[in-house]
């Protein structure tokens, strides 16, 4: 695997794989890496030829009180990691070579609709900066197929939306949330947990295949959330949202929507966690 920084190397490496009539798939990351992000790799060692990562720890998606000096910087393990996993090339841009006039300045892509409510409410800003990263990752690298992870799932949502109405010709690839033995969802927030938190952190996980059983069995969405709401707090959670939406495109749940998902992101010490379940209603 090489590892470029530069973005005219690897505009040269990609126009000779695109010569070859190779197909290119896209997994961008923050680093940190885990075997969620590596089942992306994997996903996308299996539909194409080339697979090229990236790893950029995004500042234009960090909230001023967010983790964005914190976040962790990993990149000899996230290397070998993606190595073993069969990444062909990663791409580590420095924040000057993204956005040489600085934030400020940036042009920026915005996903309306979609990105608003759930993690936009608490995040202003968030995803229009996942949005412009992604879009101008996916403007160097031009992949065929781009993976993204379930976990994110309003995240993933909003690149769908962005990929539709941009006319870009990128297949976006869902893929599933790995969790720990325990059920929590992997995540490099994870290691902000101590042990005692980390031993409730998969209450989360718990509290929403409680309320997806509740739903099963025909419970009224309003009520068995806030039985869930409940629950949450009791186990050591400051809940953000939990929330119950169509899955397709996260609009509100009609009388008729069967596929649904529901959403959660709530506070653990100095941690916030995101999870969420996708549930056929009867
Ligand atoms: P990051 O949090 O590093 O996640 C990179 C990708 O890994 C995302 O698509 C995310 O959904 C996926 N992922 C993380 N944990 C996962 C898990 N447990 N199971 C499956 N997939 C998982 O998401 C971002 O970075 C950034 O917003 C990015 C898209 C790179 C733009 O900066």
């Amino acid at each position: 695997m090489r590892t470029i920084s530069d973005i005219a190397e690897l505009r040269r490496i990609l126009a000779d794989v695109r010569r070859q009539e190779q197909r290119i798939a896209l997994v961008p990351t923050m680093g940190n890496l885990h075997a969620g992000h590596l089942a992306l790799v994997e996903a996308a060692r299996a539909r194409a030829d080339v697979v090229v990562a990236t790893i950029f720890v995004n500042p234009l998606q960090f909230g001023p009180n967010e983790d964005l000096d914190a976040y962790p910087r990993t990149l000899a393990d996230d290397q070998a990691g993606l190595s073993a996993a069969g990444c062909d090339l990663l791409f580590t841009p420095s924040t000057a070579t993204i956005y040489p006039r600085g934030l400020e300045a940036q042009t920026r892509v915005c996903v309306p609709g979609v990105s608003e409510g759930l993690c936009g409410a608490s995040r202003p800003g968030h995803f229009d900066g996942v949005s412009t990263i992604v879009t101008m990752l996916f403007n160097l690298v031009q992949p065929d197929i781009a993976c993204f992870g379930e976990k994110d799932y309003q995240q993933l949502m909003v690149i769908r939306r962005l990929v539709i109405d941009l006319h870009l010709p990128i297949e976006i690839v869902g893929v599933p949330i790995v969790r720990a033995d325990d059920g929590l969802a992997l995540s490099s927030r994870n290691g902000y947990l101590n042990a005692e938190q980390r031993a409730r952190a998969p209450g989360l996980y718990r509290t929403l295949c409680e309320l997806r059983d509740e739903l099963l069995a025909g419970r009224p969405p309003s009520i068995a959330v806030d039985t869930a709401l409940a629950r949450l707090s009791e186990r050591g959670f400051e809940p953000e949202y939990l929330e119950v939406r169509r899955a397709g495109d996260l609009g509100p749940l009609g009388e008729d929507s069967r596929d649904a998902v529901l959403l959660a992101a709530a506070r653990l010490g100095p941690a916030r966690l995101i999870d969420n379940l996708t549930v056929r209603l009867p």
